[in-house]
């Protein structure tokens, strides 16, 4: 391909200091040696070789040569050109597909808020947690519910999500559901594969054939059937064939049977002028219970199907206060700092796994925040008038296409007598399968073949649906297009009505959404003073243990962004995603030599959804055996808490009699070292022999020690006829190194977020490629991309447990991670593990003669990627004595890192006084040197003036936020009358990293005076 054809990168990446470097990883070999010998390795080998040999790959490995940066961004360009985006596009259905606003790409290019971690330090997140809470803001006004959480994945897992809140409400006596046969089949399937084997279960009531919407009087028998075993009503506002839902009957049917109205929205469609909100459902408007969609398009473009974003809502009024306690996910609150400023943070965490572990509400960690950020901007971009503009727009071109094509003869409304929005049905003479082809010949593309979800049909049923991306002359393309393929427009044009329902005042929205109308220019200042209000890795190493906060090229978000990529539809034809599929097939490839597992599957799209689809393949191995006893899940004290969450999720319920537990998780208890109890194991499968359907382990340890015992233990389980999960959160210390076939596992998941450089987004999206042994393949999720004679194509594995996402997963970030893959190529995987490890090693080595190591029995195992401190016995005892009791200690210790620029470590986990430390391999000797002189000096400071914890921290847009308070009055949205103020950086991260660290800690003393005496 000639330059000619090259766009621009939209960056000059020889300005910015870690883009171009070999690998992303700046140490220079002479560092190299030095930090080895410091260490005491003589090389970077040594730093495995207490790994078991026959569990460690032999390279090279089986990737590509490495790509230099300009020959990879070719490279990258000329994948995406292998797509086919056409002239005009009417494929919406599970997805549809609005225009970007401009302010979008502006947001998405702000460092500091695509790069940050999820929000847990709220004083250095306040940019993070601005944009989210801006986000539950708009979706209130537009939904008119009191609460929307920051985020679920995807609607289709919100969905799920939603079932289990509902049946949590009635305190699991109703466990059962309807689903209204109109819902996306692509929902209702991932409902299916994610309640299989848990008490949940439903049906799902069919579409009326001859109006398009569900079947009413049906559903109302059924219903009535169900009794008081009726959980829930599950319905779309506008269904899978565009008609709309009598949401009021619905809502009122649901409550007449004392079940939840559980509705499916699409938010854009809720603007002024467009549809009735759902916190207005039903006769006397009291509204539906829960309320979930799919978040993506107000933001970003299809990315062939994500990263999505669920939208979750549930009822927070006098009526419905508690709740919003049984919901999942995240939620953003409004607070005060100790000084009385205004301040945001995460509330109503104790529901949350990290907390509640297999008592959480859900599974969920890492979500969709950075596409609620986005989804902000883009709904504050286009404001109250722009909203309404895009919605009317979607109706109008809607109507306008209906109008069109019912004057080819043989062309009609599939349900006349329906009303419709933005999406419509017809029928086509012949297939619309073959029209569909023929259009797409013609660079149309026409729209979805329906006809599987009707069950008379012939196969000619075709959805379009449109949107404001539409014009008049995209219809007369469309007009064009079908005189081409069926001959000439039979009858003369016709005016607006003369063939369309009309939509009823009760299905329509009747009071303005009242968003506000901010001026553009004064939002992009707004995002910008937001975004320097958090951190990013890209100005300093960011040592959050367990989350490997690595550099996050530049390179991969203009590669994301290609329109090649970024416009692909991911129900477009086949043909037409051949780049697409390329790419999925080779991480297929990339995943399965660097694990040494036979096959991957790329939908998951988070460690915790990992875990889940592990849990589910061995559910269905066991079923596929007639071993369906197996109700115990094995997992190790140390472990995160999304594995107990999960088992809970997968339908591994924790039962107790006394002490005993009679099903569900049981842990695994540790040797001193932190290891696990081989002994213990053994006892385990022992007492519950044929029973465990298998294990979860967490390799390296979240102590960063790797476990030695995994192979044994492995054994033992599979002895059992159990099965070997892998927490692959650590991969970032073994990935190229270690083979985790020979080490025993069976399903293990890689977060692309950590290991793979996919950037955090304060949040997520993440994603998580899954790989698996040979005995799970028949059973894996969704689709595999395969290699055919005459290209690319997918396939459903024989025995699939089903899908797990309504499309394809995040491919926005696999093709993110797929170009970090070709810019590490062979070698380069295995150097980013080992200069990982080798980080890590460096940096403890620098303090542990300052900070005693956890756990103390392990202080001397080798440290792999991260490491536990804690604080000096001297130095608690300091604390104790200033007033700072023991148990807060760390916390506030966490705290004064912010001061010194940079963020927390991981505080009080897995250890509860421990700061857990992750350098990665990103960062320079002399910044990991510069690191390690803070963190001492951190010490030498409390040690000196232990009331400097009292103040904590300095510098940041807010002092420490009282989080009781913002708990026990929770504000979790507010009308948007003003741009809200920022409060600036006292000292901001950028200024703070050039000064001298002396400097700092004289800055901090001189602050914490101040303040103290202020307050006496
Ligand atoms: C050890 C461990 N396991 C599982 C997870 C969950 O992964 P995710 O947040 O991608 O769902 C995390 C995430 O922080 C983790 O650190």
């Amino acid at each position: 391909m000639s330059n000619n054809h090259i766009p621009p990168l939209p960056y000059d990446a020889s300005a910015l200091p870690r883009e171009r470097v070999r690998h992303y990883i700046p140490v220079t070999d002479q560092e190299v040696r030095g930090m080895c010998a410091a260490v005491g390795a003589a090389g970077l080998d040594d730093l495995f070789d207490h790994i078991p040999p026959d569990c460690r790959i032999v390279p090279p490995l089986a990737l590509p040569e490495e790509l230099p940066y300009d020959a990879l961004y070719e490279h990258m360009v000329a994948q995406s050109g292998k797509n086919r985006l056409p002239g005009v596009s009417f494929v919406g259905d599970a997805l549809p597909h609005y225009a970007v606003h401009d302010l979008v790409p502006f947001v998405a290019g702000l460092r500091e808020l695509l790069t940050a971690y999820t929000p847990y330090q709220p004083e250095r997140s306040q940019g993070t947690l601005m944009t989210q809470w801006l986000y539950q803001s708009c979706l209130v006004a537009l939904t008119e519910f009191e609460a929307i959480n920051a985020s679920q994945y995807d609607r289709a897992t919100a969905l799920v999500e939603a079932l289990h809140t509902a049946a949590r409400l009635s305190r699991h006596k109703r466990t059962h559901f309807l689903l209204a046969g109109s819902l996306f089949p692509q929902d209702v399937e991932v409902v299916q594969t994610l309640l299989q084997d848990t008490l949940l279960t439903f049906d799902v009531v069919p579409i009326d054939a001859a109006n398009g919407t569900v079947a009413l009087a049906a559903l109302e028998a059924q219903a009535a059937a169900c009794g008081d075993r009726l959980a829930g009503i599950v319905f779309p506002q506008v269904g899978s064939l565009g008609c709309l839902e009598d949401v009021d009957r619905l809502t009122d049917l649901a409550h007449a049977q004392g079940a939840k109205a559980v509705v499916v929205i699409d938010p854009m469609l809720l603007a002024t002028g467009g549809l009735k909100p759902p916190g207005r459902f039903g006769r006397e408007g009291q509204g539906a219970d829960l309320l979930v969609g799919e978040g993506q398009p107000l933001a970003i473009a299809p990315h062939f199907g994500g990263p999505g974003l669920g939208i979750f809502g549930v009822r927070f009024n006098r009526t419905h206060k508690q709740d919003i306690r049984s919901a999942p996910g995240r939620f953003v609150g409004s607070g005060v700092d100790s000084e009385g400023r205004a301040a945001k943070l995460l509330v109503l965490s104790t529901r949350e796994q990290h907390i509640r572990r297999e008592k959480a509400t859900s599974n969920i960690c890492t979500n969709q925040g950075f596409v609620t950020t986005l989804a902000a901007a883009a709904i504050l971009g286009r404001g109250e008038r722009g909203m309404q503009a895009s919605c009317a727009r979607g109706y109008e071109m809607a109507h306008l296409a209906a109008r069109t094509l019912t004057r080819f003869s043989g062309v009609e409304l599939a349900f006349p007598q329906t009303p419709f929005w933005n999406t419509l049905t017809v029928t086509v003479p012949g297939s619309s399968a073959a029209l569909i082809e023929a259009a797409r010949q013609r660079g149309v593309h026409l729209g979805v073949d329906v006809s599987a979800r009707l069950p008379d049909s012939t196969g000619n049923h075709l959805q379009l649906s449109c949107s404001d991306v539409h014009t008049p002359a995209d219809i007369e393309r469309l007009s064009v297009c079908l005189t081409d393929l069926i001959g000439a427009p039979a009858t003369e044009a016709v005016p607006p009505g003369a063939v369309e329902a009309n939509v009823p005042a009760s299905l329509r929205r009747q009071a303005p959404a009242q968003l506000p109308d901010w001026d553009a220019g004064a939002l992009r200042t707004f995002f910008a003073a937001l975004s320097e209000q958090n951190i990013s890795p890209d100005l300093t190493c960011y040592p959050l243990g367990s989350c490997t906060m690595k550099y996050n090229p530049y390179l991969h978000e203009a590669v994301a962004n290609l329109p090649g990529f970024a416009e692909l539809h991911p129900e477009a034809p086949v043909a037409d995603i051949q780049g697409t599929l390329e790419v999925l097939y080779q991480i297929q490839e990339y995943f399965k030599a660097m694990t040494g597992l036979a096959a991957v599957t790329t939908q998951p799209v988070a460690g915790a959804q990992g875990e889940l689809v592990g849990l589910k393949l061995f559910q269905a191995y066991h079923r596929s055996r007639g071993e369906t006893e197996r109700d115990m899940v094995l997992i190790p004290h140390s472990a995160h808490g999304t594995n107990p969450a999960t088992a809970t999720m997968a339908g591994f319920e924790t039962v107790h009699r006394g002490s005993d537990v009679l099903s569900g998780v049981v842990e695994i208890e540790a040797e001193p070292n932190g290891q696990m109890n081989i002994e213990h194991v053994r006892e385990l499968l022992a007492r519950y022999r044929g029973r465990v359907a298998g294990v979860m382990i967490t390799n390296p340890n979240t102590s960063g020690v790797f476990e030695l015992n995994f192979r044994q233990v492995a054994t033992l389980v599979h002895e059992d006829g159990g099965l070997v999960y892998m927490d692959g959160a650590n991969m970032n210390a073994i990935a190229g190194w270690v083979d985790l076939g020979a080490l025993g596992v069976d399903a293990v998941h890689n977060n692309l977020h950590k290991t793979w450089s996919i950037p955090h987004g304060g949040g997520g999206p993440g994603d998580a490629i899954v790989a698996v042994s040979e005995r799970l393949v028949p059973f894996l999720p969704g689709y595999q991309a395969v290699k055919m004679a005459d290209g690319y194509a997918l396939e459903r594995p024989p025995q699939s447990i089903g899908s797990v996402h309504r499309h394809f997963g995040n491919m926005a970030h696999k093709i993110r991670a797929y170009t970090y893959l070709r810019a590490l190529g062979r070698e380069g995987v295995r150097r980013m593990s080992a200069m990982a490890v080798l980080a890590a090693r460096y940096v403890h080595t620098r303090l542990k003669d300052h900070f005693p190591t956890l756990p103390e029995e392990a202080a001397d195992s080798p440290r792999m990627h991260e490491f536990i401190i804690t604080l000096p016995p001297a130095a608690f005892e300091r604390l104790e004595a200033a007033g700072i009791h023991r148990n807060k200690a760390i916390g506030l210790f966490g705290k004064l890192f912010l001061d010194f620029g940079f963020h927390a470590p991981t505080v009080s986990f897995p250890e509860a006084e421990g700061l857990m430390i992750e350098p990665t391999e990103s960062y320079t000797q002399a910044e990991l040197d510069r690191f390690a002189d803070a963190v001492i000096l951190m010490l030498q400071l409390v040690e000196a003036q232990p009331t400097i914890l009292l103040t904590v921290p300095h510098f940041t847009p807010v002092d420490k936020i009282d989080d009781v308070t913002a708990n026990k009055q929770l504000v979790l949205s507010e009308p948007l009358t003003a741009l809200p103020e920022v409060s600036p950086n006292r000292i901001s991260p950028a200024q703070l990293a050039t000064m001298p660290l002396e400097a700092i800690a004289k800055a901090i003393r001189e602050a914490s005076s101040a303040r103290l005496d202020r307050h006496q």
